[in-house]
């Protein structure tokens, strides 16, 4: 993976880093990789630069203050300098000069499209795809992904050095049909807490039927052929893993229900107002209990490793 020589100074990106507990965590697991690699290859151990890239919204300060603790720890372990800096942008754009980062990581991020799709008028009382929406609408959804994934492929491929590696995890689906229950389950309950309010007067119908997810998720087989036709990069095995993590009845509603809140209130608040938010989570909590109480929610992830040509 990291087969050419170590350089003195080893840029890290993790792209779409968000603030919290794992944004850090996820960074001390890349050092500890890369000591090991040296150790193994009896190279000297390179000083880190990591870049978290989110977009600008996002509570770089947070991040920030949790800097001088992480610090401590890294010194600690005797973990050669890390120096830490913030890169707020959009993925969709470049984020770095040429040919300047060594690896780049992101997880659970590349799931979220620049931009909701265009033209999904006929999607109407859905967020996302799902058994009723007409197939014009999964090929719009996968059509915009098509787009963005290349976009970032050939992005990526001008800021991250030559041959050097990339990691990415991220939703998406093990079976064909973009209807399955692999991925849009949350979302159909989602939905249905919209249209309980929509039927209590508390939400306008035009609202629901405008507003789509700007996410999609991949199956495994459109990643690949978007990584072949794209060019820049060589899959590492021809394998997307495929990993599922289950929600099952001791995960309660309302913990996921916080989980799915944290992730789509800026958009639903800004569709929706905010009035909306706290009423449509409690609906969300009940109908992710009851939904959990007669059946597993498997979700999956992808996860590609890749080398730039
Ligand atoms: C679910 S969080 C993932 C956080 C963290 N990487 C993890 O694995 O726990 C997704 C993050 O992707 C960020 N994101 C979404 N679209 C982005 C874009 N176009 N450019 C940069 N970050 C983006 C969101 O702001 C959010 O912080």
């Amino acid at each position: 993976m990291f087969s050419s020589s170590f350089p003195g100074c080893f840029n890290v990106a993790d792209l779409g880093c968000s603030s919290g507990p794992n944004t850090l965590l996820v960074i001390s697991k890349i050092i500890d990789t890369i000591h090991k690699l040296c150790h193994q290859a009896n190279k000297k151990l390179p000083e880190f630069q990591v870049f978290l890239n989110d977009l600008p919204r996002n509570d770089f300060n947070s991040i920030f203050q949790s800097l001088p603790e992480f610090y401590k720890r890294i010194k600690k372990e005797k973990f050669g300098p890390c120096f830490v800096a913030g890169m707020p942008g959009s993925f969709y754009e470049r984020l770095f000069p040429s040919r300047s980062i060594n690896f780049i990581h992101s997880s659970y991020s590349v799931h979220w499209l620049s931009k909701v799709p265009e033209k999904l008028e006929n999607n109407k009382r859905n967020i996302y795809i799902t058994k009723s929406s007409p197939p014009s609408v999964c090929q719009t959804f996968l059509e915009q992904f098509q787009r963005d994934f290349s976009a970032f492929l050939s992005l990526r491929s001008e800021e991250i050095v030559s041959g050097g590696p990339m990691f990415l995890t991220f939703l998406g689906r093990s079976i064909a049909d973009p209807s399955s229950k692999d991925c849009c389950c949350l979302l159909e309950l989602l939905t249905k807490s919209l249209i309980q309010l929509v039927n209590e007067g508390l939400v306008e119908e035009a609202d629901v039927d405008s507003f789509n997810m700007p996410c999609y998720f991949p199956y495994e087989e459109e990643v690949k052929s978007i990584v072949r036709e794209q060019g820049s990069f060589n899959l590492d095995t021809d394998d997307v893993n495929n990993k599922s993590f289950v929600f099952n009845k001791d995960r309660c509603g309302q913990n996921v229900a916080n989980s799915i809140r944290a992730v789509t209130e800026p958009m639903l608040a800004s569709h929706f107002g905010n009035a909306v938010i706290d009423p449509l989570f409690a609906r969300f909590a009940t109908l992710v209990a009851e939904h959990l109480a007669v059946e597993k929610t498997k979700y999956i992830s992808l996860v590609i490793s890749m080398t730039n040509k």
